[in-house]
């Protein structure tokens, strides 16, 4: 096959840097592992939290820093119904190990098993009938089938995994000792890899995100802000846009009834999605002011080439604002229309008398951004590009599958209360229209107590 210039030039980058390919050009563009002391760190009840998550400041604003380096392994349990007990002995076994090898913080590696919902049904069935958390507010259970969404392309890949382990940290030598200790495990035919990186220059240098972009060659890759968290140029980890602590479990905020046992308390919701961005598109279509009128919402004052804009409980709009703007503008922010399900209303109470005031960010995301095409290896060849191609790995945290699926219905511009139209990625649509999903699917991650093939036991 006749490889493009492009082809040519990454594949000789990637030649050049071995096997692990375009990744390992995070290693030497980073100059290795940033040297921050490997405090203690707490493994926290919840498998989605990270202890030792540094805060900065950009822009005057708090900044939450994740780790360096992420991956997401998803895959097929081997063991039988009659074996599942057997497997769920030897998975904890390797996974304390880990835990003893590695600090659960981004100078350690962060581990976070999930379970699809093939998974449930064909090898803990009766145990799911009787214990898998319901939804109170949607009146479903809160692991629900994962659908397609009104942006979405007709062809989005609905995945049936049985399982999919996020593993996060600085160095990437530690993601690829757990991504191996799991393939000798022989407990999981894998059916993908998925690789990327996050991290920016919030100390002034040139962001991994921009190098990387560089690097690889994307085209649009030299219009990306020098220093900037993402590939689109906003940052997207500030403090007050992240659900704070236990807010996405499933017991904080009192939407799920656990049905008479406590077996999935401190467990919670998490959504994968693979997601192209077109870079080149972005900056090249949409000025400065109309990026910031799209990320954020329509009408926000933002000095030229800021990265980070505040987002705190004051900055939220409502579902009144984000209609009042679009009646002005013709359009829809990403976060603007998003917080109309993303953020609390009311100040809420918890069962552990912990308040969480009005305002609140509830979901925890994790995405990373990622040069798959879609993915770095996957059963099905089809969905291994050789061309690397701008993206994100898209992750979240939410209480229950509703609510995840409130928070991305929101994004297109579906809102409490009813819908705003718009042509599926219209340029007015958020940022839905340099974006196209390629893959998505719904998972429970079980407590840590738990993380072992769940129910498996009972
Ligand atoms: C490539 C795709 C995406 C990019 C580049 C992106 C980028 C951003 C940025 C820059 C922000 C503002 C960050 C901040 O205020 O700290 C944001 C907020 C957010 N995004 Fe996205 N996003 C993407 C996709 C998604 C998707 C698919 C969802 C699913 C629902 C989502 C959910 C959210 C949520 C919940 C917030 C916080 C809203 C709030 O409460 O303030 N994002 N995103």
């Amino acid at each position: 096959m006749k490889l493009t210039r492009r082809q040519a030039v990454v594949g000789a980058v990637a030649g050049a840097v071995g096997a692990g390919g375009i990744y390992e050009l995070v290693d030497q563009l980073t100059g290795g592992t940033p040297k921050r002391a490997a405090a203690a760190a707490v493994p926290f009840r919840e498998q989605h939290l990270l202890d030792g998550i540094r805060v900065v400041r950009s822009n005057g604003i708090e900044v939450l820093v994740p780790p360096l380096h992420h991956e997401v392994v998803t895959g097929r349990v081997t063991a039988s119904a009659s074996d599942v007990r057997q497997a769920q002995g030897e998975l904890e076994s390797l996974l304390t190990r880990l835990d003893q090898d590695y600090a659960p913080s981004p100078a350690g590696l962060g581990v976070t098993v999930a379970w699809g919902l093939p998974y449930f049904q064909r090898l803990v069935p009766a145990q799911m009938q009787r214990l898998l958390p319901h939804d109170r507010r949607a009146n479903k259970p809160v692991l629900i089938d994962t659908r397609r969404f009104p942006s979405d392309p007709p062809d989005t890949r609905l995945e049936s995994n049985d399982v999919a382990f996020l593993l996060r940290s600085d160095t990437r030598a530690h993601i690829l000792d757990a991504e191996q200790r799991l393939r000798e495990s022989k407990l999981f035919e894998f059916t993908s890899i998925r690789r990327g990186f996050a991290g920016g220059g919030f100390e002034g240098a040139t962001s991994l995100p921009k190098k990387m972009a560089l690097a690889a060659q994307i085209p649009g890759a030299d219009l990306i802000p020098e220093t900037s968290e993402l590939f689109l140029g906003f940052t997207s980890t500030q403090k007050a846009g992240m659900g704070p602590g236990p807010i996405a479990n499933f017991e904080t905020l009192g939407y799920v009834d656990f049905r008479g046992s406590d077996y999935f308390r401190h467990g919670t919701h998490m959504h994968l999605s693979h997601i192209h961005e077109d870079v080149e598109a972005w900056y090249i279509n949409f000025e400065f002011d109309e990026r910031v009128a799209t990320a954020f919402r329509p009408n926000l004052q933002v000095k030229q080439d800021t990265q980070t804009v505040r987002q705190g409980p004051k900055d939220v709009s409502s579902v009144t604002a984000v209609r009042r703007d679009y009646r002005s503008s013709g359009r829809i922010g990403h976060s603007a229309a998003i917080q109309t399900t993303s953020r609390l209303l009311s100040d809420v109470v918890a069962a552990d008398g912990t308040v969480f005031p009005k305002g609140t960010a509830i979901p925890v995301r994790a995405d990373f951004n990622t040069l798959d095409n879609p993915f770095a290896w996957s059963e099905r060849m089809a969905e291994v590009g050789v061309t690397p191609a701008a993206g994100v790995h898209f992750v979240v945290f939410n209480p229950t599958g509703d609510d995840f699926h409130r928070n991305r219905l929101a994004m297109d511009g579906v809102l409490p209360g009813g819908k705003i139209p718009f042509k599926p990625r219209a340029r007015e649509q958020g940022f839905n229209s340099v974006l196209s999903t390629t893959h998505r699917q719904n998972y429970l991650v079980p407590p840590r107590r738990h993380r072992a093939f769940p129910l498996a036991e009972l």
